[in-house]
């Protein structure tokens, strides 16, 4: 029903199967109003729509119209729709004139292509007790409705929406009981009183606790969120789906959507964008006209300004920028800014998702940039590392620092017991925002050097750098700090360090070994790079390029990430080298000829696989007598390949087919 084309963060470039078409995600549905509609939405973009079942069975005419016509005539579009079950009008009137089970059937019957169960909307910020009896009555109508499909074959997806108002635990609770439930899609309920009260902060809290327990391989859709500020913020965080009802509500009250907020049409002096409408008109055009056909611009603008919101957010996930869009768009409203302040708390969570390496280069755009993924992962790499004796302390230079940094490396300081100046025994490392220290070894890999910062540092990356490097030094015995690191780092710095000059001696292997070790795990290089190695480089770019053993290749280095790339001697080698499941993918007996010849590898045939993996590392495929197989790329991070039971896994370089 779903699968991922394209990753960054827990965001997703998917497709979603329906009867009537497939829909490329992130996708927003206008809702349609099937008596009210005025505006062909296909038009402007839409290629999914989503409108009301329960107002259409209150209707008699339409409630027969349907039956005997089908929905997708009822609303004349041909695209896929999806049916809410008038659970809104029950959040808003207390009740409704229709059972859970009579909607589920009449959604199948009129031909819907996702239908709704009828959950309760509880209301952010309800007593406790009335949160948890609503909660109780969503989950059975939800159970009820997935045995009822079951029961009568329906083919008809359902929606089983996540509802637990604003307690993280019951909304856990919700999401857990309906992903055991095994249900189409798992929508997320109740937050537009969150959004039209700028709650963000609140948002990012309840979309998180939901989407941490539901299953990877669904889509979710972010329920009545159709203001396109807020899309970039909930792709992220792994929406999939959103429904606009705002580009006509608003309209009809003069007032126009855009990536920055609404403006108010008696406010503009000059039109917010250069849609066909903005283009056309001026707003003292549009003020003179009659109601319903600026009402209709109006809505035709807001849809143009969603869509195009959404094609630049599947961009930015194409290309790995997607966090630097939101971090840009959160900067439009305080609350906004609350919000991306507040996902700093779930950066464990979205390291599992994030792709190792990415095509467009890490920008920090502010001390927010400090939490990302790619921070946290590299620090958290770090820690894990084995230290040498001493340290030595670089400023940044021009990156990668390592091609700009050698020899005489001017005046230290002391920091700890001073000792003697050995280089075999010393690691070198340079002190910069974001990353705190960044081994020389290994710097040029992604997102180390593929990466900028301001030139004027701002306080709290400053004071981030220093926790980290205060925690990281612990163990060394001395720490030699370069004179221009003085006024960084508040720390307290004795003498000079006038013993001999400090060098910094560039070696081939070692940092081979070192980038081997800090991609496959401590202790590979060594396993790795044993032999006889000769080191291949660009002619054009003096960047390594292939690495053998005497004659024979064991890797390449990858050039837009320096990430090594196996060849069957490096993946047997690393075979060898690293314990199961470590860098593994093990796939199951009936898909071990397929990776022996060099076929990709299929989510459903994976039983088991290393945790640390993630989109783009490099992974060995193995059976479970952890026989090599074949090796290749990942195109997922393990928490999706584990869930996923369509769609590729691991793109296979080779194969060990004799
Ligand atoms: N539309 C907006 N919010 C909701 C919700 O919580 N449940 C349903 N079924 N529809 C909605
Ligand atoms: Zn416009």
């Amino acid at each position: 029903m779903f699968e991922i084309k394209a990753k960054d963060m827990r965001g997703r470039v998917g497709v979603l199967k329906t009867k009537h078409g497939n829909v490329k995600t992130p996708a927003l549905m206008p809702v349609i109003h099937p008596r009210k509609q005025a505006i062909d939405v296909k038009k402007y973009g839409a290629d999914i729509v989503i409108t009301n079942a329960y107002l259409i069975y209150k209707d008699e005419d339409l409630k027969q119209k349907a039956i005997e016509e089908g929905l997708h005539k009822l609303i004349n579009f041909d695209g896929p729709v999806m049916t809410d079950s008038g659970s809104f009008q029950l959040s808003v009137y207390g009740d409704v004139d229709i059972t859970n089970k009579e909607v589920i059937e009449y959604q199948e019957l009129i031909g819907t292509d996702i239908g709704t169960s009828l959950d309760i909307p509880t209301a952010p910020f309800v007593e406790r007790e009335k949160a948890e009896e609503d909660l109780k009555i969503t989950l059975e109508r939800a159970k009820e409705a997935v045995e009822f499909k079951k029961e009568n074959n329906i083919e008809m997806l359902l929606n089983s929406v996540v509802q637990g108002s604003t307690f993280m635990d019951l909304r856990q609770k919700c999401a857990s009981e309906l992903s055991k439930l095994d249900a189409d899609l798992y929508p997320i309920g109740a937050v537009v009183p969150l959004m039209e009260s700028y709650h963000y902060k609140e948002l990012v809290d309840v979309v998180m606790n939901s989407m941490m327990y539901l299953p990877e391989n669904t889509a979710r859709h972010l329920m009545g969120a159709g203001h396109p500020m807020i899309f970039a913020l909930a792709v992220a965080m792994g929406c999939d789906l959103f429904d606009s009802a705002a580009y006509i509500l608003y309209a009809e009250d003069d007032r126009l959507l855009s990536t920055r907020g609404t403006f108010k049409l008696e406010n503009l002096q000059e039109m917010p964008c250069s849609c066909e409408v903005c283009s056309k008109y001026t707003p003292d055009d549009l003020r003179a006209m009659p109601k319903k056909q600026r009402r209709d611009l109006i809505a035709q603008h807001n849809l143009h300004v969603s869509f195009a919101e959404l094609r630049l957010i599947r961009q930015a996930i194409y290309e790995g920028s997607l966090m630097e869009l939101v971090e840009e768009r959160c900067r439009a409203h305080p609350a906004l800014l609350d919000a991306v302040r507040q996902l700093s708390n779930y950066s464990d969570d979205f390291e599992k998702y994030d792709p190792r390496s990415k095509k467009s280069a890490f920008f920090y755009t502010g001390a927010e940039s400090l939490s990302r993924s790619e921070v946290l992962r590299h620090q958290q790499k770090m820690m894990e590392m084995p230290k040498k004796r001493d340290l030595v302390v670089l400023p940044p230079s021009r990156k990668p620092y390592s091609k700009f940094i050698s020899g005489k490396l001017g005046e230290f300081y002391v920091y700890g017991n001073k000792g003697e100046f050995d280089g075999e025994n010393t690691d070198f490392m340079v002190l910069d925002v974001p990353f705190g220290l960044i081994p020389l070894e290994v710097d040029e890999l992604y997102p180390l050097s593929q990466s900028a910062t301001p030139k004027i540092r701002d306080k709290d990356s400053l004071e981030f750098i220093n926790q980290f490097f205060s925690e990281f030094i612990e163990d060394y015995n001395q720490v030699l700090v370069h004179s221009r690191l003085k006024d960084t780092l508040d720390i307290e710095l004795s003498d000079k360090f006038e013993d001999e000059e400090i060098r910094y001696k560039k070696d081939d292997v070692r940092k081979l070994k070192a980038i081997a070790d800090y991609q496959f795990g401590w202790g590979a290089g060594e396993s790795l790079l044993k032999g006889n190695i000769n080191v291949e480089k660009s002619k054009k770019t003096g960047k390594i390029r292939h690495i053998y053993d005497g004659k024979t290749l064991i890797v390449n280095m990858r050039a837009s990430d320096s990430y090594l790339v196996l060849s069957k001697e490096g993946a047997k080698r690393l075979h060898g080298a690293c314990e199961y499941p470590k860098n593994r993918v093990v796939v199951n007996k009936d898909s071990e000829p397929f990776a022996l010849d060099g076929k990709s590898v299929f989510s459903k045939f994976v039983v088991e696989c290393d945790e640390n993996i993630r989109a783009n590392d490099e992974v060995l495929i193995v059976n479970e007598d952890d026989k090599l197989l074949a090796f290749g790329k990942s195109l997922l991070s393990a928490v999706e390949i584990e869930d996923f039971q369509t769609g590729q896994a691991i793109k296979t370089r080779k194969g060990f087919k004799k």
